[in-house]
């Protein structure tokens, strides 16, 4: 099977979580291939493996309570199917990800992939705001870690007050293994296709139709970017991992511009090594994610058991 798994990934958690995903699928005896939607345009997808059984793959954060806009649009860029496709859906997210995965599987289907699985991984939040207004990571959360782990069902209610409590542990690990060993079984037996809303039942009332109803504005209000100049260094990395091309960059000489197409992703905000970057609510020292711990990168990137 050759699989291509589109890839965005704000501060790291998801890019560690599908690359080790792909390892399995791999592993597994398949080709497959992770192409970065922020960075990466190389791959002709209309000419993407036409001659062999193909299965896609769509891997984001959480935003919202839905897809980043920047997936969706993606998504939508991708060649029509016929015979169908098919497809599965990998997130992270800090505790719900809402109407995340029955938005995409209906967009898919609209083009002709069939969404056969879809499936989670609980990983730090890494908005800024609900980093800011939460407990300090040390000591306490050592506690905090300890209840999520032993009770996994805590971890949403935890997260709210802790939000790096929401690390994945091997449970978790064993729970993806699981979900690709299923996916690839589905997809290359044919079965039939759940309904896109059965993929994932929102466990937080209310959640399912707030990501429907989120506008991009709406995002783009919430984050509202400023860049100061003078701790801007012009190194243009912000221009280059906005997943939507919303920084204008006219003059080298002065910092980029950030313009009306911003989806609210905070990823320039995090990724600005010279922090010159503040949003709503989150100054420009605050509320920063550094990205996977060092438990989570040992955790995800050894490599995988075999299938
Ligand atoms: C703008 C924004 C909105 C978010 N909204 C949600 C949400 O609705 N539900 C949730 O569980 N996590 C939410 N999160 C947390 C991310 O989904 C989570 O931290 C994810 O692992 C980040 O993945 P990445 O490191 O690949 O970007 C949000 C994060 C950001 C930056």
């Amino acid at each position: 099977m050759d699989t291509l798994i589109l890839l965005q990934s704000a501060t790291g958690n998801t890019a560690l979580v599908t690359e080790y995903a792909a390892m399995r699928i791999r592993a597994g005896g398949h080709a497959c291939r992770v192409l970065d939607i922020a960075s990466d345009q190389s791959i002709d997808l209309h000419s993407w493996g036409a001659e062999q059984p193909r299965l896609l793959g769509v891997a984001c954060p959480t935003q919202y309570f839905r897809p980043p806009f920047a997936m969706e649009r993606a998504v939508a860029r991708l060649p029509d199917q016929d015979p169908p496709v098919p497809a599965f859906l990998l997130a992270t997210a800090a505790g719900e990800p809402g109407a995340h995965f029955a938005m995409l599987a209906r967009q898919l289907e609209a083009k002709g992939y069939q969404a056969v699985g879809a499936h989670w991984v609980c990983a730090p939040s890494d908005w800024p705001p609900h980093r800011i207004a939460c407990l300090p990571a040390q000591p306490i959360a050592a506690a905090g870690r300890a209840v999520a782990s032993r009770w996994p069902g805590m971890r949403l209610l935890l997260s709210l007050i802790w939000p790096d409590v929401t690390e994945p542990n091997s449970g978790d690990r064993d729970a993806l293994d699981r979900f690709v060993d299923r996916v690839l079984d589905h997809a290359q037996h044919g079965r039939p296709a759940p309904a896109p809303e059965s993929l994932y039942r929102p466990f937080v009332p209310g959640t399912y139709q707030m990501g429907l109803a989120m506008q991009a504005w709406q995002a783009r209000k919430a984050t509202a970017i400023r860049i100061d100049p003078d701790r801007c260094t012009r190194c243009g990395l912000c221009v280059k991992v906005c997943p939507v091309d919303a920084l204008a960059w006219p003059d080298e000489s002065q910092p980029p511009v950030p313009g009306e197409a911003c989806t609210g992703c905070w990823a320039c905000y995090h990724r600005c090594a010279s922090r010159a970057i503040s949003g709503w609510f989150s100054p420009a020292q605050l509320g920063r994610y550094r990205g996977p711990s060092r438990h989570m990168r040992s955790l995800f990137g050894r490599g995988v058991r075999s299938t």
